[in-house]
This record gives structure tokens, sequence and C-alpha cells, in this order.
């Protein structure tokens, strides 16, 4: 088992990227803190991990609340006595459209839950892991390296956790602490649903598709792979990376 032993608090556990994510981790040994802003999907994911003879505890968190943030690395730390990886990986798409038509109040909403949230995770968590000299994942996007006609305030929020993600990689390092983020391309998840939406879904998916030149959409259990990888020993000798999984998408 890859990650026997270890503690891992997971964002968005609740659905997609999150859930596989939080899954895979338990079925490798991790005991899961499964944090979602949405209590019924965490409880449901704990059921599921238990009904697999893994260990998870529930939290119901929104990351964007420094108050609450604070709650969850307590709960970590009473549930199961240390925290050694933390994927910071909830996430919202935020308001389309033009950028100069987007409302004030949706751009903080995307900015509070993608980018402050990650801040807040860190704020907190860093000085419990000292010991553990763990492991960071924040999920960015292949949209925080390349630009988007459809959602610029997501794209500006994604930019900003890979400009935070090598910095903190930098503070870090010192004290045995690894910070990486992954780079998702379209995945199949509720949130590329709401991203495509319901008008003319078909076609609008196909072109998603065709932009990919691995010619098909990613699986949620492909990022959690990734994450995987950077949350093990495995990747001892890896910190400030930026990874990619986005079927070639930003290669073009
Ligand atoms: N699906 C994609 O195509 C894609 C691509 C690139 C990056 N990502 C990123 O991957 C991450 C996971 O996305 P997903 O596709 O699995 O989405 P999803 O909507 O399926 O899951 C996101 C989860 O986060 C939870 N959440 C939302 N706001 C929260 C908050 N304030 N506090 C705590 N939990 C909150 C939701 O309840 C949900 O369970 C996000 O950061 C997203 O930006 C997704």
């Amino acid at each position: 088992m890859r990650l026997k032993d270890k503690v891992a608090i997971v964002t968005g556990a609740g659905s997609g990227i999150g859930r596989a994510t939080a899954n895979l981790f338990a079925k490798e040994g991790a005991k899961i803190v499964a944090a979602d802003i949405e209590p019924s999907l965490g409880k449901e994911l704990v059921e599921q991990i238990s009904k697999n003879k893994g260990t998870a505890v529930q939290v119901a968190v929104d990351v964007s609340k420094a108050e609450e943030v604070k709650e969850m690395i307590d709960k970590c730390i009473n549930s199961f006595g240390k925290l050694d990886i933390l994927f910071n990986n909830a996430g919202i798409e935020g308001p389309e459209g033009l950028l100069w038509e987007n409302e004030e109040e949706d751009w903080n909403k995307v900015i509070d839950v993608n980018l402050k949230g990650i801040f807040l995770g860190c704020k907190y968590a860093i000085p419990r892991m000292m010991k553990t000299k763990g492991s960071i994942i924040n999920t960015a996007s292949e949209l925080g390296l390349v630009g988007t006609t459809s959602h610029p305030a997501y794209s500006a929020s994604k930019g900003g956790v890979i400009a935070l993600t090598r910095s903190l990689a930098l503070q870090c390092a010192p004290y045995g602490i690894r910070v990486n983020c992954i780079c998702p391309g379209a995945t199949e998840t509720p949130l590329l649903n709401r991203w495509i939406g319901e008008k003319q879904k078909k076609q609008r998916t196909q072109q998603v598709i065709e932009e990919i030149p691995l010619g098909r959409l990613g699986k949620p259990i492909e990022i959690a792979y990734a994450a995987l990888y950077l949350a093990s020993e495995e990747s001892s000798f890896t910190t400030g990376s930026i990874l990619l999984i986005d079927g070639g998408s930003t290669a073009q």
C-alpha cells in the first residue's frame, strides 16, 4: 500500500476528482478526513470508504471560511493524531462570460473558494505538518496556464493557485514539507457538466473533446492517480511542480 498509516485531508471530497482521490487514498491505506461544503456528500463518501474497510471521518467545511478550515484541521488531529497529506481540491467554476460583464460578488466568490481556500488550508495545516514532513497537493487547472474565453475569473484563480504553490514550495522546503499542484484538463465530473451546460450539450461536449489531442475527456480516477503519486514517498524529490493531466491539451 502506497499510503500505509498516512492521514490525509481531502477537500471537495464529496464529488468528482475529490471523491475518486479520497477513495483511492483510502484503498492505499490512508485514513481520510472527507471535507466538503455539502454534508450529505461527505457522509455518503465516508459510508462508502467504511464499506470497503477503510477509515474516514467527515467534516462539513466551507474552505473560504477561516474558522471552519481551522476546525477541519483540528478535527483531523483530534481524530487521527496527525496530518500527513493535505489535498486542497475544492473548487467552483465561477462566472461565465466577458470579464467586464462579471459581477464583483461572483469574482470574489471564485477567488475566495479556489484561491483563498488554499491559503487557509495551508495556513492552518502547515504548523501541524512540521512533524510529519508531509505533502500538500493543490488542484489548479490547465486553465491556470492558458486563457479561456468563457470563464476568465476561474482561470485567474487557478493561475493564482500555481503561483502560490511555487512560492509555498520554496518556503516549506527547509521544513521538509513538499507542495505541488495538479492541473487537470476537462474531466468528467459534475463541474464539467455545469461548465458545458444543458443547451446543445452533445455538440458542446464534442467541441471540448475535439480540442483534446488524446480525443476524449479525462476520468476522475486518472487525476486521482496523479494526486496519489504526489502524496506518496515516490515523489520525495518533487516540490514546486505543476503536473499536467490534460490529454495533451496544453502541449498544442
Ligand atoms: N472537472 C474538470 O474538468 C476540472 C478541470 C480542471 C480543474 N478542476 C478542478 O478540480 C477540482 C475538483 O473539481 P471537480 O471537477 O471534481 O468538481 P465537482 O463539482 O464534481 O466537485 C467539487 C466538490 O467541491 C465541493 N465544494 C464546492 N465549494 C466548496 C467549498 N467552498 N468548500 C468545500 N467544498 C466545496 C462541492 O460540494 C463538490 O463536492 C476543482 O478545484 C476544479 O476547479 C476540474
